[in-house]
């Protein structure tokens, strides 16, 4: 049941099931991180749409478990159970991607990992910031290297599942999601125009927090305003068919307009909050 303030922040959202069976009806689209959140929510949303889903994650049990409702529902599945934080398990998948014999039209990197340490607790936990780092940023990277080629030969579409904070002041605590999440949609935004030279066309969804079990860990998020990962799949969906280049939520404005006047406040407000 959502409360007023989420009504507010995170209305609900539909999509139009004409535009989106154009859009991925008989297409083969490759989701990372679909066992569990918002991945899983996508492919149980494609998959009345006679698509074929290829899902990426770990958890092979429950991977296997969503393909089952996958094509309970009318499309095929294929899955990759893989730990995208070894390269040579990423290698693994892009060998797996380039011997499709479809090829692939729709690429949704979503698989990701977040965490929240401060300085204090992270000094002897360099292994955070090169986990974080090959999960959020170098994994895709690597993964959407191998998959250009593909993605060009279908004229096909890339999207990024971000995070708003990307899009505002680093906040403390936040480092290595926050940098590794930035470094990849700087890669991702480098790269738009020559993406769309080659007739691949991309998009980038900023979310807030989803009630999803990466909140888990931080017990304070159970009472802070979240989207459902349901609308977080149907806004992800919407940006298949449409011809933005990103969504955000739209408060997003106050606090970017803050972030782009308010860095030296914003490091004092920090500062006298760690410090409290
Ligand atoms: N939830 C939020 O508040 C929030 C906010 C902003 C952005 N996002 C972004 O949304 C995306 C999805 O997150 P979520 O909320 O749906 O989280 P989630 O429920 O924890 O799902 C994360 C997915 O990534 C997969 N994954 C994690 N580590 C992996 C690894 N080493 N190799 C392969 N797959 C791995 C997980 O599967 P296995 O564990 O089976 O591998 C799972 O399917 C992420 O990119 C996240 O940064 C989330």
């Amino acid at each position: 049941m959502k409360s007023f303030t989420e009504r507010v922040l995170f209305p609900n959202v539909s999509i139009n099931p004409k535009k989106l069976a154009n859009a991925i009806s008989g297409k083969t689209i490759v989701i990372t991180g679909a066992s569990y959140g918002i991945g899983e929510e996508l492919a149980l949303l494609f998959s009345g749409y006679n698509a074929h889903l290829i899902l990426v994650a770990r958890t092979q049990q429950k991977l296997q478990a969503v393909a089952d409702t996958v094509m309970q529902n009318g499309s095929a599945c294929t899955i990759i159970s893989a730990d995208l934080y070894l390269e040579n398990e990423v290698d693994r998948v892009i060998e797996i991607l380039k011997a499709l014999p479809g090829g692939i039209d729709i690429f949704i990197s979503n698989a990701g990992k977040s965490i929240t340490r401060s300085l204090g607790d992270s000094l002897d936990r360099y292994h955070d910031f090169t986990r974080t780092n090959a999960l959020n940023y170098l994994a895709p990277v690597k993964l959407l290297l191998a998959a250009t080629p593909l993605l060009k030969a279908a004229n096909g579409k890339i999207i990024n599942v971000s995070a708003i904070n990307v899009l505002l002041l680093p906040a403390p605590k936040w480092a290595a999601y926050q940098a590794s999440k930035t470094a990849f949609d700087q890669w991702f935004r480098s790269n738009a125009a020559e993406w769309k030279i080659m007739g691949v066309r991309i998009a980038t969804i900023y979310l807030p927090l989803v009630r999803t079990r990466m909140m888990a860990p931080n017990k304070n998020y159970k009472n802070y305003p979240a989207m459902q990962p349901e609308q977080a799949a149907l806004r992800i969906a919407k940006l298949l068919y449409s011809t933005r280049s990103y969504t955000k939520p739209w408060w997003t404005v106050f606090p970017q307009t803050g972030s782009f006047f308010g860095r030296y406040v914003w490091e004092k407000i920090s500062f006298l909050y760690l410090k409290r």
